[in-house]
C-alpha cells in the first residue's frame, strides 16, 4: 500500500504543482512506483468534450503508475473560481468518499501516492467540509508549500496551526522562492524557521522551471528527508 503525501500550500499560485512535479520525478527516477491525484480542480478546458485541468495533466505525465484521468481528477470544473462555488454552479456536491475511493484504487497499485490539493487548507469543498477534512479522510501525511512573499509568515503559521489542530501528520514545510526581488528574503526565511511549529524540509530557489538544475539540486535534501520520514 502506498505512502500517501498530500501537498498543500499557503495560497493558490505559490508552487504546489511545481513542487509536486519535482517530487514525483525524483521518486520515479529513484525507481519508485508513483501514482498521482489532483482530486479537485477548478480551471479546466475541454478536450474532445471532456474537461481537463493542467495540473492534473502535468502530474499524470510525470507519474509512472498509469490511471484513467477520472481517477486522478474526480472533480474537475471549468471556471477558475473557488471550488465549492464551481461545484455548486455545476450542480455537483463534492463527496470526500468518492475521492477516498479513487485514492484507495491508486494506492493499491503504487508505492507512493502524491496528491496535490486545491488552494490552501481552509478552502471549502462543499457546504460543510474543507480541504483539511479531505486530508484527514485520505489519511495522508502533509507537506506545506510556503510561497515566500510578503504576507507569507502569517499564512504559513495559520496553515500549520490548522493542520496540527486537525491532528494531521505534517512532514514539514518548504519555502518556495516565488518573488525574485523580495526584500529581506533571508530574514523572512529565518523567521519562518524560528516560528513554524512543523519541521523545515528545505528552500527551493527562484527558477525558470521545476526541472532546472538549481531547483532539482535544492530538492535533493528535501527528498532525502521525505524518504527518511
Ligand atoms: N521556484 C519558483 N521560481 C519561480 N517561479 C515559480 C516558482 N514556483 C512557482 N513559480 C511560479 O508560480 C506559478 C504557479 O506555480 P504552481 O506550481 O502552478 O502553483 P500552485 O500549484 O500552488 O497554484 C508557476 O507557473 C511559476 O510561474
Ligand atoms: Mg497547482
Amino acid at each position: 500500500m502506498a505512502k500517501r503525501i498530500f501537498i498543500t500550500g499557503t495560497d493558490t499560485g505559490i508552487g504546489k504543482t511545481w513542487f509536486s512535479q519535482a517530487l514525483v520525478q525524483a521518486l520515479v527516477s529513484g525507481g519508485q512506483r508513483v501514482a498521482v491525484m489532483k482530486p479537485v480542480a477548478s480551471g479546466a478546458t475541454k478536450a474532445n468534450g471532456m474537461l481537463r485541468n493542467e495540473d492534473a495533466l502535468m502530474l499524470q505525465r510525470v507519474a509512472n503508475v498509469e490511471a484513467p484521468y477520472e481517477q486522478i481528477n474526480p472533480y474537475c470544473f471549468e471556471p477558475a473560481i473557488a471550488p465549492h462555488l464551481a461545484a455548486r454552479d455545476a450542480g455537483v456536491s463534492i463527496n470526500l468518499q468518492t475521492i477516498a475511493d479513487s485514492a484507495e484504487y491508486l494506492a493499491k497499485q503504487s508505492e507512493w501516492l502524491i496528491i496535490e490539493g486545491v488552494g490552501g487548507v481552509m478552502v471549502p469543498l462543499n457546504e460543510t467540509q474543507d480541504v483539511v477534512e479531505l486530508i484527514a479522510r485520505l489519511d495522508c501525511s502533509v507537506i506545506l508549500v510556503v510561497g515566500v512573499r510578503l504576507g507569507c509568515i502569517n499564512h504559513a503559521r495559520l496553515s500549520a496551526k490548522a493542520l496540527v489542530d486537525a491532528g494531521i501528520n505534517c512532514l514539514g514545510w518548504i519555502g518556495n522562492c516565488i518573488d525574485t526581488g523580495m526584500p529581506k528574503l533571508r530574514e523572512n526565511l529565518d523567521t519562518l524557521q524560528g516560528r513554524m511549529t512543523i519541521p523545515a524540509l528545505g528552500v527551493l530557489p527562484y527558477a525558470s522551471a521545476p526541472d532546472t538544475d538549481k531547483y532539482v539540486a535544492a530538492m535533493t535534501p528535501v527528498i532525502d528527508k521525505i524518504l527518511e520520514s
